[in-house]
């Protein structure tokens, strides 16, 4: 079915994000490009404050990218060959791939059928004496059971590294996730709930040591020029990267409460046949990704995309069945509820300029697809 009524719906409408805040940006680029100075500078440092406060860590750090942030994290740990690090196999490649890279194994656990989080009660069972890390995932903006995982990891003395990608700004029993664990990571990518015109990610912490060590590493390993003192890498955040961002953060808690706006309306108005996000208590959500599940994902999806409306599926493949970690020897029924998941879930359009008349559109579309049935 064609609809000629309505332009395509996006799953998230960056242009219309953009009409909102034009001319700050601009300002604010033009004041970067004036000052001469394009990589760590003034605006970086202040963005580093504002996102440390918001997150209510100590310290903050600007990074290249949400990937470097974690590997930067696992890096400060020490993690290295010969260490595992227990994580989710329900996730974007990103958070294990980062593992990888730090040269450590990652270890997979299943998840939460309600909330799509590393499951804490199948956490010990993997615990052995090379395990060092947990790195937990807020997946789609979810909160994961924060309190349930710091216990395991203090009583088995393991550091948590939070993968909160998708979730500035979430909280998990009254605490922002990325301030909980021992290093919080952030992705700025650009369709993230803070995002910046290009890559851009964000460490917090509350350890100054960690903190001193990756401001070290992300610069070369190199406290004053041209002296290393350890193996870095170059992971820094861009100026004007840093200018946007601090203009976008203006945003951030009106659009959040427009997320959360937007999935009400959906979870009030969608069908019963599908299953629509849980919010598990004292975990708060802030719809970076709304999904729903059902046996007929691909069927709805095709009926969707013929009237003009975007979906998505995150993630159609689980990490531990990704050809790139065939060495890691899982297989097909390791992770039931990962593997089902994945077969069942759809991602539908929310971003904070979805429009009343838009989403009124995407839920009759929904209950049409039904009644087509
Ligand atoms: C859960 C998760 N982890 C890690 C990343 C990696 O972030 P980036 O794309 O900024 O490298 C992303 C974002 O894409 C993500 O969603």
């Amino acid at each position: 079915m064609s609809n000629n009524n309505f332009k395509k719906i996006p799953m998230i409408d960056l242009k219309e994000e953009l009409k909102l805040m034009r001319t700050p940006i601009l300002e604010m680029m033009t004041e970067v490009l004036d000052s001469g100075v394009y990589v760590l500078g003034e605006k970086g440092k202040q963005l580093e404050t504002i996102i440390a406060s918001y997150v209510e860590a100590s310290y903050g750090l600007g990074t290249a990218n949400g990937t470097d942030a974690l590997l930067l994290a696992l890096k400060a740990l020490d993690i290295g060959p010969g260490d595992e690090v227990i994580t989710t196999p329900f996730t974007f490649f990103a958070t294990a791939e980062a593992i990888a890279e730090a040269g450590a194994t990652p270890v997979f656990v299943d998840i939460e059928k309600e909330t799509y989080n590393m499951n804490p009660s199948n956490i010990e069972k993997v615990i052995t004496k090379n395990t060092k890390a947990i790195l937990v995932v807020h997946l789609f903006g979810k909160a994961a059971n924060m309190k349930e995982i710091m216990r395991i990891a203090n009583t088995h003395h393991l550091k948590v590294i939070e993968d909160a990608c998708q979730a500035i700004g979430t909280e998990s029993n009254g605490r922002r996730v990325g301030a909980i664990g021992d290093v919080g990571c952030f992705s700025f990518f650009p369709s993230k709930n803070l995002g910046a015109f290009g890559d851009a990610g964000f460490i917090t912490t509350n350890h100054k040591h960690i903190y001193e060590k990756i401001k070290k590493i992300r610069d070369h390993g190199s406290e004053k020029k041209y002296h290393h003192s350890t193996i870095g890498m170059n992971s820094r955040l861009d100026e004007i990267q840093a200018a946007i961002l601090l203009v976008k953060f203006n945003f951030l808690d009106i659009f959040l409460h427009k997320r959360k706006e937007v999935a009400r309306m959906y979870t009030e108005n969608l069908p019963s046949y599908l299953t629509t996000p849980s919010i598990a208590k004292n975990r708060e959500h802030t719809f970076h990704q709304y999904c729903i599940e059902l046996d007929e994902r691909d069927e709805l999806a095709s009926y969707l995309n013929d009237s003009g409306i975007a979906t998505a599926i995150y993630y159609p493949i689980p990490l531990h069945l990704q050809k790139a970690f065939d060495y890691l020897n899982y297989k097909s029924g390791d992770f039931p509820i990962a593997e089902e998941t994945a077969e069942r879930i759809l991602a539908l359009p929310i971003s904070p300029t979805l429009t009343f008349r838009n989403q009124n559109y995407i839920i009759s579309s929904v209950e049409r697809y039904f009644e087509s049935k």
